[in-house]
């Protein structure tokens, strides 16, 4: 482990800070732009064969009624019925083939994500959750069972279906509540429906239902933004995700900006919107729980997330999703960029179930000590005494330079007794920043140095 300087560390950071440099957040850790083809590819049933106790299953449904100009994530505008049937088939013989293997550990949460899994009929989604049950039989009894959705999907009858088999958590993109904004997102529903789908959540009485905004959108200004922040409060969810549009290539958003660029507020402008939201969200009874997520509810809102974090095993099912053990990360698609999206799901639906794992990253003791600090600390749950019990070693010795330099800049707060190295206000606002003071240079080479093919 290479060891680094407490100053020059907080120079770093006292650097990027003011420099108002806003990364994108940390959603895991190496990036899929780490993985690389394996020499020899490993055989999937040795890997999970081996995993005991609880698990996360990641269900990837990448179909949407449209195309936002922001996403970059693996999802099309596609209403071809057969192939949507064809992926579903896919997914159920994924799941069953992963159920042989690891049907045997505890079913911590099931996360359908996308693209826009409430798309799906009610059929459809029956016959996934049926698959899910049958080949995983122990499911936790707390288990966060939740879905991804957007307002045109979520009809009042789709709503009461999800709870009756068995979701427990709403999460819906309503992005911004103005009409020209939303036009300009290329999101083809209105305000009026964003408010009947959640009136609609709200009157099945979904306990835990969150809603995504986005800040920094085109045309948005400070008071336009702080108008949907209002509005959308007042419907009292008990979780919200305000994310700050990240515009990356190849985005239909990129071209605008090109063209417009004084239509978009800069990165100081984002962390003023950020610090004004998060004064908002205080005040309405909301505590912070990452950079981008807020809630009123006790326990945590995105279990699945916490689970991941803290290292509990998931398995990705579905066209390019991700699965993680402790020591090795793959993912069944890696290079996607320059393939359209509709042949990733067509080769998905034909190739059947993959038995060997050709891309990844393995990570060694270095490198899940450092994944586990980084996820640990965004999420404001590191803790000495855990890292102890995991490790065999103390975080003070090997990452204590680093950690003095984010105490002295006032971003954590330590508490020697309990162990627990939490997120201040300040550690909040730039724990991207933070996160990445723990990479390690071997990672930080790969994702450079990623091209796609
Ligand atoms: C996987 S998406 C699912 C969205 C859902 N299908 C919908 O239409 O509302 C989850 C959330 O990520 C956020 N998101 C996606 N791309 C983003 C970007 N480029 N910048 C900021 N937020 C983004 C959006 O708020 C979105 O609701």
């Amino acid at each position: 482990m290479i060891k680094r300087e407490c100053g020059c560390i907080r120079e770093y950071l006292k650097t990027a800070i003011s420099n108002c440099h806003l990364p994108s957040y940390i959603y895991g850790y190496p990036s899929k732009r780490a993985y690389r083809k394996f020499e020899t590819p490993i055989d999937l049933k040795e890997v999970w064969g081996k995993q005991k106790g609880n698990l996360n299953l990641y269900i990837h449904i990448p179909f949407c009624n449209y195309k936002c100009t922001y996403c970059t994530l693996l999802s099309a505008k596609i209403n071809d019925e057969s192939l949507i049937k064809a992926y579903n088939q896919a997914l159920i013989r994924e799941i069953k083939e992963y159920g042989k293997i690891a049907g045997h550990m505890t079913v911590d949460s099931i996360y359908l994500g996308g693209g826009t899994p409430t798309i799906l009929s009610k059929p459809q989604l029956k016959e996934l959750f049926d698959a899910v049950t049958d080949n995983f039989p122990n499911i936790a009894q707390d288990a966060e069972i939740a879905i991804e959705g957007s307002p045109e999907t979520l009809d009042l009858d789709k709503v009461r279906f999800l709870k009756e088999i068995g979701v427990n958590r709403v999460s819906m993109g309503i992005q911004t509540l103005n009409k020209e904004e939303l036009k300009k997102t290329g999101r083809q529903h209105s305000i009026e429906e964003s408010i009947q789908a959640i009136n609609n959540i709200k009157q099945v009485g979904f306990k835990n239902f969150n809603l995504d905004l986005i800040y920094g959108l085109e045309n948005q200004t400070k008071e336009t933004w702080l108008e949907s922040l209002q509005k959308t409060i007042e419907f009292k969810p008990n979780s919200m995700n305000l994310y700050p549009v990240v515009i990356r290539p190849l985005a239909g958003i990129q071209k605008a900006k090109e063209q417009n660029s004084d239509k978009f507020i800069t990165d100081d402008s984002k962390y003023e919107l950020y610090d004004i939201s998060c004064e908002y969200m205080y005040q309405n009874g909301y505590h912070q729980e990452t950079f981008v997520s807020f809630t009123k509810l006790k326990e945590d809102s995105y279990k699945q997330q916490v689970s991941d974090f803290q290292g509990n095993p998931l398995i990705g099912i579905g066209a390019s999703a991700r699965s993680y053990t402790n020591t090795l990360h793959y993912s069944t698609d890696y290079v996607v960029t320059k393939r359209s999206t509709l042949n990733i799901i067509s080769d998905y639906c034909q190739k059947g179930f993959e038995n060997l794992i050709s891309h990844g990253f393995e990570l060694d003791m270095d490198e899940q000590k450092r994944r586990s600090a980084i996820l640990n600390l965004i999420i404001s749950r590191l803790n000495a005494h855990e890292y102890k019990k995991k490790f065999d070693s103390d975080i003070w010795e090997e990452f204590g330079q680093e950690l003095k330099a984010m105490e002295e800049e006032g971003c954590i707060e330590t508490n020697k007794q309990s162990g627990q190295i939490s997120l201040t206000q300040k550690g909040f606002k730039y724990s991207s920043i933070l996160g990445s003071i723990f990479y390690s240079e071997k990672v930080k080479e790969l994702e450079k140095n990623y091209t796609d093919k």
